[in-house]
């Protein structure tokens, strides 16, 4: 069906008004200006549940047994359609959960199974998630029925965890409470190539250094959930799959342990997919035919099903009894000798040199014939690099702990980006703190906060401190996978209390008065902090001649270094703060793209960040006590000075050596001021432009105080789950 606009136009006696498909944006001619959008999705306009719908409400009503029933029922359902591999779907299950869960990556906490997102573009329609809408579109049915009561992502998430119990695996628990997304995440970055599977080079800065792929992403290639099956672009070596394994996994979260696990218990169910040739394939859905009704790579030569389905073009089971959970994938590896060969497909893979036929799995639509295992180079990897062949021995001699360890980590896994253990709902929830979950323990609320507040005012430390302290505590949340925030008061542990972004001088000060103060009230020290930072911009307020009231909720916790895992807080050190006019050194990334990234993870709107922006820099709470972007005359007072100057005619801005600007009154020519980017975007991006404006006219100088306190507020509780369950 032709859609292109440019091509009918002309012949159409319709007018073409609307920029109706996704490849046309007004936009699209200044490719280089702010995708301010990522700080617009998921609107309330987008969502069809309408603005009184509670998933979490909904998800009371669900009953969970039926639906486990249910989802057990379907394992072996097998429909005409898309008939089940030997009469079992528990290997498309699992593997369509593990394509939705292993796009997390740690250095920005997006990907994940939180959203429901592999309903979208690009997922639905990567090719390493070939055949992932048929486990979805099975699944559908069970969609239909408990409708509100279950979300596309917690399904997602629940199916494959049930797929391994339907297998024998007795799974460590499962948590519910993902809510779904309504259209794609338009935030996250894939990678720069704009051709699928590209090779790695493109993303490695030396593909022969695993950790040499560029940062934030966790695969190998675009398109690829991991690594490539195949070898190294396509090269078989499994000891240098394995060196691009555990690069790839680590930004998974996952150790050497975990790794080998989840790849072994993994390729214990299912089985790969490639007996006949990939150019008879229908294309991925998103671009599929409209009659296609959103499912893709179907085969209109073959039959395209059963044994001749083609995924990966890879072809064989990994195990003996592959809808069995039991330890047969190590004594397939260890007990045989495997020698390189090609599948029907054309694809290299390993197979055994020799093999008892009793040991070979069957045919997926008859039993009597049986053909080769197979194992991709990554399988092979755990046999020959040193440190996997060790832990796959141990896995291999004592089926008990592999069985334990590969629990864990699947629901580490599937859990990864749903926040931590106050968000799980559930029976089947486990009640266990786990260290990677970044407990807190909850805190007080029953203390006097009038008081309190009373005795920090006295302690004599400046609002900009106390404001500074607070922002620091609290900007580290991150909306993708919800870590992060001001709850625990982290920022007094290692390793956050030596980032240099914390002014660790200033930060050890400031807690030095702090910490009494809520030893003797009874409050947590995240408490303290917050309410200090709270007072802090009352005081701002006042100077300004506004009598304003910052909300605060008490009940934050204090976590300790046992509560910590230090090393998995390297990825949220802040190594740029615009809101603090700060960046720890050069970035090939632009700073005002710094902080628009920073924004999107904070969950703050463009007016948000704005009025942010506005506010901190006439509270003088630069990073260092720089004055960059101070625009105001009377610093500390919570004025609208920083807007009413940067649209000030009346003021020159010129760029000086060194990347910085000077504003100049334009008659004099004396520098009143000095700006980075950060602040300029503000004035230069038509679209920041409009809200700086907002905030610059004279009616909106209360408006300004307001929104800025309300942003602040929303900064400070992002972290409070229980505030806003
Ligand atoms: C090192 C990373 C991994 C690689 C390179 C890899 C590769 C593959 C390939 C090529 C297939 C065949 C797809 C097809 O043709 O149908 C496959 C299937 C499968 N994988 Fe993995 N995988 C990896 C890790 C994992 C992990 C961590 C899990 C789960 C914890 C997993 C679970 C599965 C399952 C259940 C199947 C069977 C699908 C079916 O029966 O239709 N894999 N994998």
């Amino acid at each position: 069906m032709d859609t292109n606009k440019a091509k009918s136009v002309g012949k159409c006696p319709v007018a073409h008004g609307g920029m109706t498909t996704a490849g046309t944006s007004v936009t699209n001619w200044w490719p280089n200006a702010l995708n301010l959008d990522i700080l617009h999705q998921h609107d309330r306009k987008t969502n069809p549940m309408g603005p009184d719908f509670n998933y979490r409400d909904e998800l009371k009503k669900l009953d969970v047994a039926a639906l486990k029933a249910d989802l057990r029922a379907l394992m072996t359902d097998s429909q005409d359609w898309w008939p089940a591999d030997w009469g079992s779907y528990v290997g498309t299950m699992a593997r369509m959960t593990w394509h939705a869960a292993g796009t997390y990556r740690i250095t920005d906490g997006r990907g994940g199974t939180a959203t429901g997102n592999q309903r979208f573009a690009p997922l639905n329609s990567w090719p390493d998630n070939a055949n992932t809408d048929k486990p979805r579109r099975l699944l559908w049915p069970i969609k239909k029925k408990y409708g509100n009561r279950i979300s596309w992502a917690d399904l997602i998430a629940l199916a494959g965890t049930m797929a391994y119990e339907e297998a024998g695996l007795k799974t460590y628990g499962f948590a519910f409470g993902r809510e779904d997304i309504w259209h794609p995440e338009k935030d996250i970055y894939w990678g720069e190539e704009t051709e699928w599977l590209a090779p790695s080079d493109s993303r490695y800065g030396d593909v022969a250094d695993a950790k040499s792929l560029d940062n934030p992403l966790a695969a190998v290639q675009m398109g690829l959930i991991y690594v490539n099956p195949e070898g190294v672009n396509g090269k078989s070596d499994p000891l240098k799959t394995a060196a691009m394994m555990r690069e790839t996994f680590a930004r998974m979260a996952m150790n050497d342990e975990e790794t080998v696990a989840l790849t072994a218990g993994g390729h214990t169910i299912g089985k790969a997919h490639g007996n006949g040739s990939a150019a008879n394939l229908s294309p991925a859905p998103e671009s599929g035919d409209i009659a296609d009704q959103g499912l893709g790579w179907l085969n209109r030569v073959g039959r395209g099903v059963g044994r001749d389905t083609v995924v990966s073009g890879l072809e064989g089971a990994w195990t003996t009894h592959p809808t069995t959970w039991d330890n047969g994938f190590f004594t397939m590896l260890f007990d045989h000798e495997w020698e390189l060969r090609k599948s029907p497909a054309g694809a290299s893979q390993w197979e055994p040199v020799a093999i008892k036929d009793a040991d070979k799995p069957a045919d997926v639509e008859d039993p009597a014939r049986r053909y080769n295992p197979m194992m991709t180079d990554a399988d092979m990897a755990l046999k020959v690099d040193p440190a996997y062949r060790a832990i796959s021995l141990r896995f291999r001699d004592d089926f008990a702990y592999f069985e334990k360890v590969f629990a864990r980590a699947w629901f580490k896994l599937t859990h990864r980006d749903l926040g931590p253990r106050s968000r799980y709902l559930g029976p089947d929830a486990p009640s266990e703190d786990l260290i990677w979950q970044d407990p807190v323990p909850k805190g007080r609320t029953d203390y006097d906060v009038a008081a309190l507040k009373s005795r920090i005012a006295a302690a004599g430390l400046t609002p900009a401190e106390m404001i500074a302290t607070a922002w620091d505590s609290a900007r580290t949340f991150r909306g993708s996978d919800r870590r992060g925030g001001a709850n625990g008061a982290r920022i007094r542990l290692a390793p956050q209390k030596d980032w240099p972004g914390n002014e660790p001088d200033r930060l050890r000060r400031v807690l030095a008065v702090l910490e009494p103060i809520a030893a003797s009230a009874g409050a947590s020290v995240a408490d303290v902090i917050v309410l200090a930072g709270n007072l802090g911009l009352e005081q701002a307020a006042r100077a300004a001649g506004l009598d304003l009231s910052v909300p605060f909720a008490p009940g934050r916790g204090d976590a300790s270094d046992a509560m910590t895992d230090a090393a998995s807080f390297a990825v949220l050190e802040p190594v740029h703060d615009g809101f603090r006019n700060w960046l720890k050194q050069d970035y090939a990334v632009s700073p005002e793209e710094l902080l628009l990234d920073r924004a999107q993870l904070m969950g703050l709107t463009a007016a948000e960040m704005t009025v942010l922006i506005g506010g901190m820099r006439v509270l003088g709470t630069n990073h260092g006590g720089a004055t960059h972007g101070q625009f105001t005359d009377r610093p500390g007072a919570l004025t609208n000075d920083f807007f009413v100057n940067l649209t000030d005619m009346a003021n020159a801005w010129v760029p000086v050596a060194g990347g910085g600007y000077e504003i100049r009154d334009r008659k004099t020519g004396a520098v009143k001021w000095t700006a980075t980017r950060v602040d300029l975007v503000f004035g230069s991006n038509s679209v920041l432009r409009s809200y700086a404006e907002v905030y610059a006219q004279d009616d909106n100088r209360q408006k300004f105080a307001r929104d800025f306190v309300a942003a602040w507020v929303k900064v400070m509780n992002a972290d409070r789950f229980d505030l806003h369950a």
